[in-house]
């Protein structure tokens, strides 16, 4: 039998964080220059059924049956098996890796769980389409996140520009006019799930007046679809601008994504903003195509630790 490989790239938010976990659109796209890979391999010689599990990004190598039932491997390995009605599979060995940087805004958790879902229903003979590949990975989500939207593990499984509703199916961009994106890593790390429980205390503190920042948030969101489907340089990187203020009254920037954002945006990019949950991760900036290398540059000089280019092409490729 050969090796089983499933594969998921990361993500970047353009547009709708945070706003989107009350309900507010947002989009996304996926990053396929970074990826988690889950690769399976029957074991032969076992003297009785067993998983064996090897992560070395994390120096996990073990036996399944040696971690908790809410680990995130073994939820998506247990997902699995549940969704393609397998109670004892064939014994196997799966290898995790991914060059997605954990906690950095870029979905890291959600691809590693796509990936694993993938190959392990592969494995079975039972290959599970994009949306049950969203819907397992969003349980595993929970795990990570502890009230996720939805977003990450959606636009890492269908691997396609999504405009987002909590909830509700994914809607496919239909981008008519390229657009070049930077993604630049601070290097700090705060896990999503801090940040969205900080930005629901401040909710619960003041409903009314956060409530409409996610309100205001969401029509940016809106806006930025049809500036995306148009290829409106000048308006979407405006609509960046406006998010960013918004984030930072949310309270999740931090002094080293303002620098970063401030570099780009003297650097020529028509916007810049943090991306994913804040408090560090990435900053994602909207360049013209001559302007790439310049603002690359200056980003580096700021202190980022990795600069990515993204283009968004016509056919929702990355
Ligand atoms: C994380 O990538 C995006 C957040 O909006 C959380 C979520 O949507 O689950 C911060």
């Amino acid at each position: 039998m050969p090796v089983i490989v499933g594969r998921a790239p990361g993500k970047i938010i353009l547009f709708g964080e945070h706003a989107v976990v009350y309900g507010q659109p947002a989009i996304a796209i996926p990053v396929k220059s970074v990826k988690a890979s889950a690769h399976i391999a029957p074991i032969f010689d076992a003297e009785h059924a067993m998983v064996h599990i090897s992560a070395p990004d994390i120096n996990l190598n073990t036996a399944l049956s040696n971690l908790t039932e809410d680990h995130p491997i073994a939820k998506a390995i247990s997902l699995t098996l549940k969704q393609c009605q397998v109670k004892q599979p064939p014994s196997f060995s799966l290898q995790v890796t991914s060059t997605i940087p954990i906690s950095g805004g870029m979905g890291s958790g959600a691809a590693i769980s796509v990936a694993i879902i993938r190959a392990v229903s592969g494995f079975l003979g039972k290959p599970l389409p994009e949306k049950a590949l969203a819907d397992l990975a969003f349980e595993v989500e929970k795990i990570h996140h502890g009230t996720p939207s939805g977003i990450d593990n959606t636009v890492v499984a269908y691997q396609k520009p999504i405009f987002f509703v909590k909830e509700k199916p994914p809607e496919f961009l239909q981008i008519s006019h390229p657009t070049h994106w930077i993604i630049a890593d601070t290097g700090e790390r705060t896990p999503t799930l801090a940040t969205v429980a900080a930005v629901r205390n401040l909710h619960n503190e003041d409903p009314g007046f956060y409530g409409e920042i996610f309100e205001k948030i969401g029509k940016l969101s809106l806006n930025a679809r049809n500036a995306l489907e148009k290829g409106d340089i000048p308006v979407l990187g405006n609509l960046m601008i406006e998010n960013q203020e918004f984030l930072s009254e949310l309270n999740v920037s931090s002094p080293k994504l303002d620098l970063l954002i401030n570099a780009a945006r003297s650097a020529g990019a028509e916007g810049a903003k943090l991306s994913g949950g804040g408090r560090g991760g990435n900053i994602i900036a909207l360049s013209k195509p001559d302007h790439m290398t310049r603002i690359e540059d200056a980003l580096r000089k700021a202190g980022a630790i990795r600069v990515i280019r993204t283009l968004l092409s016509g056919h929702g490729e990355v």
